[in-house]
């Protein structure tokens, strides 16, 4: 029989620094009260100088693995989601499989925007289910303050900076990722873009004059498509895990405007109350938002063994999808791992894997 792929593990980070509503007054020509009621929006973090994508995304896997108990070592696939990659290649998942020290693990990155944490949730669940892999981490982050026009009162308002994590492991109980879809609409992909720094408008003068490196947005139109999706994939995934709407304790949505969420939870017919939202103390951090709203909802108490939850996004792509998943929790308590501890031993083997290479390079090239 199939193995079930249980989410075991679960951590987030966001940058210490915050950069509230009445902050943003004194940037561009904005209000507080215009925020809150038409976004739900507070606060945001934002990376320092010293911060980027991969260093959240680090800090968020080492407390997932920490909460599953599962060595770096034994991790054996790294799946990051973010469109505000560390550089274009190499990719940030390989970047934090070096800085946790998971050395058995592929790494590579995902981007379908903020679906995206959920399209990797999927992919990582499938490699476990099919038998090829028994334990993976699943890791959404984003630094958007980075590519975030900050003369744009319509976009600098909405995104905050931050990651979250799961580990997935395989169990013989039923439970853990019992369905997902996943969904995209290319027609749609000049309603939310960064248009410039690939390959079809590289990076010039031109393009840095007129800000093609930050993010465009149409707000009504993806407005308008949010709405419609958030409900329509929430009941496509109840129903592929064989579930009614009633069978679901809590819907976990990407959280980019309170908005849209309430009118998502109206077109389901479910109350607020069985939605979680925290977008007020975060803003949008794009495929960060879902596992951080779920590592809340489970201190909070919101979430626990055995609920089914709904996790559904929305983002640039377009893309949109949601997973239905039974909540397992860790399965291996009786083990102590910290795997904050390994760092020492981690920074050493980095070192030393680039000194063998620098001298078998010059070995090679003294032969040649
Ligand atoms: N402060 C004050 N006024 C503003 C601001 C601001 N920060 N931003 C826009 N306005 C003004 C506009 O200029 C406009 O003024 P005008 O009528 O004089 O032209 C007015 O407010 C109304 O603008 P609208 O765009 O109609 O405002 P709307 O109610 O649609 O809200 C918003 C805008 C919040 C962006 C909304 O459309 C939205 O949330 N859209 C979805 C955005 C989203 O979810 N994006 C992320 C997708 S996830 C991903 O993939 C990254």
């Amino acid at each position: 029989m199939s193995p079930y792929a249980h989410i075991t593990g679960w951590g987030m980070a966001v940058p210490a620094r915050v950069l509230t509503n009445a902050d943003l007054e004194n940037i561009v020509d904005t209000n507080d009260e215009w925020i809150q009621s038409r976004t739900g929006i507070r606060q945001r973090h934002v990376v320092n100088e010293e911060e980027s994508t991969a260093t959240l995304a680090k800090d968020a896997a080492l407390n997932a693995l920490r909460v599953a108990n599962l060595n770096p070592t034994d991790v054996e696939l790294i799946i990051v989601s973010t469109s505000s990659p560390e550089h274009i290649f190499p990719a940030t998942a390989c970047l934090v499989q070096d800085q946790i020290g998971a050395s058995h693990a592929g790494a590579f990155d995902l981007l379908a925007a903020c679906s995206g944490f959920i399209f990797a949730l999927n992919m990582a669940s499938q490699a476990i289910i099919s038998g090829s892999i028994q334990n993976a981490i699943v890791i959404g982050a984003e630094t958007l303050s980075r590519f975030v026009n900050w003369e744009d009162r319509n976009t600098c308002v909405l995104f905050g900076d931050g990651a979250g994590a799961f580990v997935l492991q395989a169990g013989e109980e039923p439970g853990g990722v019992l369905s997902a879809v996943m969904r995209s609409d290319g027609s749609g992909a000049d309603l939310l873009s960064v248009p410039a720094g690939g390959s079809h408008l590289p990076a010039s003068p031109e393009t840095i004059i007129n800000k093609q490196h930050t993010i465009h947005m149409n707000g009504r139109e993806v407005f308008r498509f949010a709405t419609r999706v958030i409900a329509q994939a929430t009941k496509e995934a109840i129903a592929l895990a064989n579930l009614k709407i009633e069978d679901v304790q809590l819907v976990i949505p990407h959280q980019a405007n309170l908005r849209i969420i309430e009118a998502a939870m109206r077109g389901l017919e479910i109350s607020t109350d069985q939605c979680f939202i925290n977008i007020e103390r975060y803003g949008n951090t794009s495929t960060a938002s879902i596992p951080i709203a779920t590592c809340e909802a489970i201190q909070q108490g919101r979430l626990q063994a055995g609920d089914n939850t709904v996790f559904v996004g929305f983002g640039a792509g377009l893309t949109w999808g949601a997973a239905l998943v039974r909540w397992t929790g860790p399965i291996l308590p009786h083990r102590h791992i910290y795997p904050t501890s390994y760092r020492l031993w981690v920074a050493i083997r980095s070192q030393l894997l680039r000194m063998v290479r620098r001298i078998e390079g010059w070995i090679w090239g003294r032969h040649i």
